[in-house]
């Protein structure tokens, strides 16, 4: 079988990395790939968002499967574009991926299906935003209608970021487009929790727990980034899960099913665990990054069959299995990350890091130049432990995490120490 892999990040390395070891895959693509996934598939230089092409390029080689990593193909309409020309793929259609696409949507969508979320008010100019805030009262959160990387998502305790929100969003319009429209909403307090479930439009397949570590600092201080480090399993409190399935998960498959929105790949649930039960934060339309780090190199068996089957609508009869280990991921982020992340810094220490027993690294952004690998963005490396325990895959992270030098290397020193 051929198989391609849509998508350059740690996540798409890792999905390499399993299906490299898949029965019956013969030919392994990424497009456009990594340094470190070129060690596992042929790299292709067509970027995600090129939808038509990357349908043409697997149409020219009859590729029998396709997966898709990040948001951007999927919100584009890449999995339309693909069934119109009979090549499989897993991934939502364009008006699926609307869940992750548009948060305003995502929130109406809510609200019509009843799943519980946090109130919100949709602002549509910096006067509307100031006004919804004032009536929410501190603490306060915004966020970018459309696509942002992660980064779109303001938490505001005091009245001056309050302020410097407005002044992004409606002065300096660092969101663009994605940013014409501010969810204005509730803050939520609890335990936060990634769910991740495979599904073919109405079978839904969990898969293992995970957390991740959202903000850039210690201690969650900081910025929001697109995850700086997870952990797998996340031990859930005692029926949360099921909770989560009944309240969140089956009511949105079913309602996207009833408007005539086909989701077929992996709908993620970032949720809060308040008081009043879980609710919902964001819907993904993909694989978390970098939940999947951390999930994936769990799955016992092959990840291949379980995709094909929720391709084809044939869930209902499959039965997934994981690893008793632990696994955590440590994420290496360039200098300036999230802001303006510098290129063009040298990575050296790998070898020595992959040596470690238990230790994985997963590359993101990663490029070579004049024979030397350097940085070329935000999150560089993912470098992950594997152990019988949540401290021991940690410990094991950590020591990778010690051979490996970049200037001006940011990463977190608490991934994982709320569960040792
Ligand atoms: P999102 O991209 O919507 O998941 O937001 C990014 C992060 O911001 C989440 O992982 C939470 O940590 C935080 N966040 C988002 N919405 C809320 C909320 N309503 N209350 C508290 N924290 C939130
Ligand atoms: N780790 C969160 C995400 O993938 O959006």
């Amino acid at each position: 079988m051929r198989v391609l892999i849509v998508g350059s990040g740690a996540r798409e390395h890792a999905l390499a990395w399993k299906l490299a070891r898949a029965e019956g895959v013969e030919e392994l693509y990424a497009a456009p790939g990594n340094p470190g996934m070129a060690a596992l598939a042929h790299c292709v230089p067509i970027g995600a968002d090129g939808i038509v092409e990357l349908a043409e390029f697997a149409a020219s080689l009859h590729m029998d499967f396709t997966v898709v990593g990040p948001e951007l193909p999927l919100c584009l309409g890449i999995a339309d574009e693909f069934a119109r020309r009979d090549l499989p793929l897993l991934g939502p259609s364009r008006g699926a991926a609307e869940v992750e696409g548009s948060k305003v949507f995502a929130k109406e969508f809510c609200q019509r299906y009843g799943i519980p979320t946090a109130r919100a008010e949709v602002a549509r100019n910096r006067d509307e935003m100031a006004r919804a805030a004032k009536s929410f009262g501190l603490p306060v959160v915004f966020k970018a209608d459309g696509l942002a990387a992660g980064k779109g998502v303001f938490v505001c305790r005091t009245a001056d970021q309050v302020e410097e929100a407005l002044v992004r969003f409606f002065e300096e319009r660092t969101f663009g487009v994605a940013g014409e429209r501010v969810l204005v909403e509730e803050c939520l307090e609890g335990q936060e929790v990634s769910f991740m479930a495979l599904t073919d439009g109405s079978t839904v397949l969990p898969l293992a727990s995970a957390r991740d570590y959202k903000r850039l600092g210690d201690g969650d201080q900081g910025p929001n980034t697109g995850g700086m480090g997870a952990v797998s399993p996340a031990s859930f409190p005692q029926g949360l899960g099921a909770t989560i399935l009944r309240d969140i998960v089956y009511p949105a498959v079913n309602g996207l099913a009833q408007e005539g929105r086909l989701f077929r790949g992996v709908l993620y649930a970032g949720v809060m665990a308040t008081a009043e039960g879980p609710k919902l934060l964001e819907f993904n339309c993909r694989l978390g990054d970098p939940e999947t780090q951390v999930v994936i190199p769990r799955l016992d068996g092959d990840l291949l069959p379980l995709l094909q089957a929720a391709v084809r609508g044939e869930l209902g009869s499959l039965r997934v299995g994981w690893r008793r280990e632990a696994m955590a991921c440590v994420v290496l982020a360039a200098a300036g990350y999230p802001n303006v992340p510098r290129r063009g810094d040298l990575i050296t220490g790998l070898g020595d890091a992959l040596n470690l027993e238990g230790a994985l690294v997963f590359q993101a952004g990663t490029v070579i130049e004049d024979g030397r690998l350097v940085t070329s963005g935000g999150r560089v490396l993912s470098v992950i432990g594997r152990g019988p325990s949540i401290a021991e895959a940690v410990a094991t992270a950590y020591q990778a995490v010690a051979h490996i030098h970049i200037d001006g290397m940011q990463y977190r020193t608490d991934i994982g120490k709320d569960f040792a």
